[in-house]
């Protein structure tokens, strides 16, 4: 092999696209993403496979299972039920649209293969309940799986925004389920059940677990996209549902359960999951998220839109990202130290060039 020839080496830097001086190109911001991605995910299937290997039918003791829940629990749980029936399409359309990124793709079949264990568990919760026949769950199932669950934005970007929304709506649910079948629920407790307590806690771990790899992949995209990261925000919050709601049978009647057993409603929506995730993004608040755009759509938008990204930096807290990205980095070296990637080909971080360092 020779060396190259000097000449050539100056032609392929001339035709190198033009970043804007300190600023990244696309293709390493996109190489920067999905490097953090990689690293991520490997961190998450050591954690997965050590701490949450759970199985849905022995961790449990079904037939403990009590069989007198009030009429709102129980329709609550067929509501979990249903959410849960559509995890194939969930998966398939999220393989698909990451599928050419080996961290990212690779985390949807092990992410499905975990929502796979939430429907499983929901199905023997119903069964054991025994308030339904096993014919009628089946014919329920069937009735839910007749119909594909579709996408919602076909923008990478915006899915993961959803995903992250939903990811902490999910945990929140089984969190406070968890709480009502602890008894400490005000008015509901008489429908205390250890067995149920001990089911929705599990699942919300595993919840914890995918909100949080998903904020760091919409963290790692607000750190290297800004503008298109917060208008992508900005959209989905503005129509944000929880999934499958167009898809099940009489959904309004889960919904008003959820409220009822104040599991979840508009109120915990607002204050536990959406200030939530706005917290963690460095984001004060969705007045300002709205206030921000707002003002970014007054600024022409050029081929990179740096403009409308230093208009985007007076309403949120870019340090917050890069501290977080930075700390994300960190926790890959570390996993990769173990392994011996360390050594051989190593996850480094590369700052964006729009922070203040
Ligand atoms: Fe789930
Ligand atoms: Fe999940």
């Amino acid at each position: 092999m020779t060396a190259p020839d000097p000449k050539t080496k100056a032609e392929i830097e001339d035709q190198r696209p033009a970043a804007p001086p300190g600023l990244l190109s696309h293709d390493e911001r996109n190489r920067l993403i999905q490097r953090g991605v990689h690293g991520l995910y490997r961190w998450y299937l050591s954690v997965s496979q050590a701490k949450r290997n759970w199985n849905p039918d022995l961790a449990f003791d079904w037939r403990k299972l009590r069989q007198d829940h009030s009429a709102d629990v129980h329709r609550v749980i067929e509501g979990f039920f249903a959410v849960e029936q559509y995890v194939p399409d969930y998966t398939e359309l999220l393989i698909k649209m990451f599928r050419k990124e080996h961290g990212r793709s690779h985390f949807q079949i092990r992410w499905g293969a975990e929502e796979e264990k939430h429907a499983d568990l929901w199905y023997n919760a119903l069964l054991f309940m025994r308030q339904r026949s096993p014919e009628w769950v089946r014919d329920y199932m069937q009735h839910l799986r007749s119909t594909a669950w579709e996408m919602l934005y076909d923008d990478p970007i915006k899915s993961t925004a959803y995903v992250v929304i939903q990811e902490r709506a999910t945990q929140l649910n089984y969190l406070n389920t968890a709480l009502l079948a602890e008894g400490k629920m005000a008015g509901f407790e008489d429908d205390a059940d250890p067995v149920l307590a001990h089911a929705a806690k599990t699942i919300a771990v595993d919840e914890a677990a995918h909100y949080n790899f998903y904020l760091e992949c919409l963290r790692l995209y607000l750190y290297y996209y800004p503008a298109r990261t917060l208008e992508a925000l900005h959209q989905v919050i503005s129509d944000f549902a929880m999934p499958a709601n167009r898809y099940i049978p009489d959904f309004q009647s889960f919904a008003d359960a959820l409220v009822k057993t104040c599991i979840y409603g508009p109120r915990e929506y607002a204050r536990d999951v959406l200030q939530m995730v706005l917290d963690n993004l460095g984001i004060e608040s969705r007045r300002a998220l709205d206030r921000g755009i707002k003002a970014s759509r007054n600024i022409p938008d050029g081929d990179t839109g740096e403009l409308r990204t230093s208009a985007f930096f007076t309403f949120f807290d870019y340090e917050v990202i890069e501290d977080a990205v930075k700390r994300l980095f960190t926790r890959v070296k570390g996993f990769e130290a173990k392994v011996g990637f360390d050594a051989l080909d190593p996850t480094v971080f590369v700052p964006s060039g729009m922070g203040s360092d």
